[in-house]
């Protein structure tokens, strides 16, 4: 028999939820007040939540609202027959609420630990499921945040356990960006079941996994030795992959250390020096291009995206995959001022950290936060240089983090 944190036994289980999620009871219900419209919930520490009765009866767990196969509601509200009301409302011994609706005649049972975690009247006092994102320079760090995987791999992997590790890395990537694992496997193509830890890598025309070495025919500036500048990759793309995985696995050249900074900080910094020139590349669209022998990949975006809120979202800054500007006349010579202001701070010193890749080292890193640029490297000297590649969205490690959340959650009530 397993007790959650108010001491209440398995004997009296709590209603569903309306997902697969896990939500300790931290906090008892005290007392309810019901009218027509609202329900108000005091809580044991004297907080007082309210809910309406549209938004209670659309967030119901019970089979009417809910399909129990699939936890996806299949309850359309306006065919209710009138606006959902509340008749009644009744604290359970074990700490659940039942409530009466109206016109349904519905009896709907609810979990306190899911009404406190979804307390809409006190948005800001929610705890944020995902680790806020934490600007960062270069000058203030020695080396990346850092995980020894070693071992990692010979673990088995279950998408519904915890994985300390991995709930650190991407922890790290939310938070800054970036994190580094070292010492994994070595094997070429290992980076498939890597990103698969995390989710399905997003394919593109160099391929689902990449291999980055110098080649015979480079389709890109990457596939030979030249330094790269700052830049984030695939920009070329209507939505650029959010996140990127390199992964060396051989790495014994002169030269070719990796240079990563946050995107976002430049853009920060930008907006503090030359508000004007901010405005500007978050305004104007550029060309981005990569126009290959065997595809053409074109769009035109900003080169800094905010999110609704004016939050920055992403950077796309990339020199070497930058089209003819097709901008109106009057911005032409605004954009190319604004850019080389981005280029100059890409030059200050402050923003770059600089390191080297050893074997069986993985960066993973935020594709639309970060940039990253590698210094030239040796390729003529019989050493060789050899790092594997591949691309994630966003959306796959922030569901990936939710799940270790979940699994962190459900261990603590175990
Ligand atoms: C790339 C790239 C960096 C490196 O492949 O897009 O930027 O260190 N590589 O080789
Ligand atoms: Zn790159």
């Amino acid at each position: 028999m397993t007790h959650d944190a108010a001491g209440r036994s398995d004997a009296m289980p709590l209603p569903p939820t309306p997902d697969y999620d896990v939500w300790p009871v931290e906090v008892d219900i005290v007392r309810l007040d019901v009218t027509p419209h609202q329900l108000e919930v005091e809580w044991a520490d004297g907080r007082k939540s309210r809910y309406h009765s549209v938004w209670l009866r659309e967030n119901a767990a019970d089979d009417s609202t809910v399909n129990p196969a699939t936890r996806e509601r299949i309850l359309d509200l306006s065919r209710l027959g009138a606006w959902p009301t509340l008749e009644a409302a009744q604290l359970e011994a074990n700490g659940a609420v039942t409530l009466d609706f109206a016109p349904e005649g519905r009896r709907l049972a609810f979990h306190p630990g899911w009404l406190r975690a979804h307390d809409y009247s006190h948005l800001e006092a929610l705890p944020a499921v995902l680790p806020p994102r934490v600007h960062w320079l270069g000058s203030e760090r020695d080396a990346p945040t850092t995980l020894d995987a070693s071992g990692w791999m010979a673990q088995a992997s279950d998408p519904q356990a915890e994985d300390p590790l991995l709930s650190q890395a991407l922890d790290a990537v939310l938070r800054e960006g970036l994190v580094r694992l070292r010492n994994l496997p070595v094997e070429p193509g290992s980076l498939d079941a890597i990103a698969r830890r995390i989710g399905p890598p997003r394919p593109t025309n160099f391929g689902h996994l990449f291999d980055v070495r110098a080649k015979p025919d480079p389709d890109s500036n990457a596939y030979t030795s030249i330094a790269l500048a700052p830049h984030v990759d695939l920009p070329t793309r209507e939505y650029q992959p959010g996140v990127q995985m390199l992964h060396c696995l051989e790495n014994d050249t002169v030269g070719g250390e990796a240079i990563m900074m946050d995107g976002f900080a430049v853009a920060e910094t930008l907006r503090a020096r030359h508000p004007e020139h901010f405005e500007t590349l978050t305004r104007v669209r550029w060309c981005y291009a990569n126009t290959a022998r065997t595809s053409d990949h074109v769009w035109f975006a900003p080169m800094i995206g905010l999110d609704g809120e004016g939050e920055l979202d992403e950077v796309r800054i990339a020199d070497f995959l930058r089209g003819p500007l097709l901008a109106p006349f009057e911005d032409v010579e605004p954009a190319y001022a604004a850019l080389m202001a981005v280029q100059r701070l890409l030059a200050e010193p402050q923003f770059a950290l600089r390191f080297g890749y050893a074997p069986g080292d993985l960066v993973i890193f935020d594709n639309r936060r970060l940039l990253h640029a590698r210094d030239a490297f040796d390729a003529g000297t019989g050493g060789s240089r050899w790092l594997q590649g591949c691309y994630l969205e966003r959306d796959e490690l922030r569901s990936r983090l939710r799940m270790l959340k979940r699994a962190e959650r459900r261990g603590r009530l175990a």
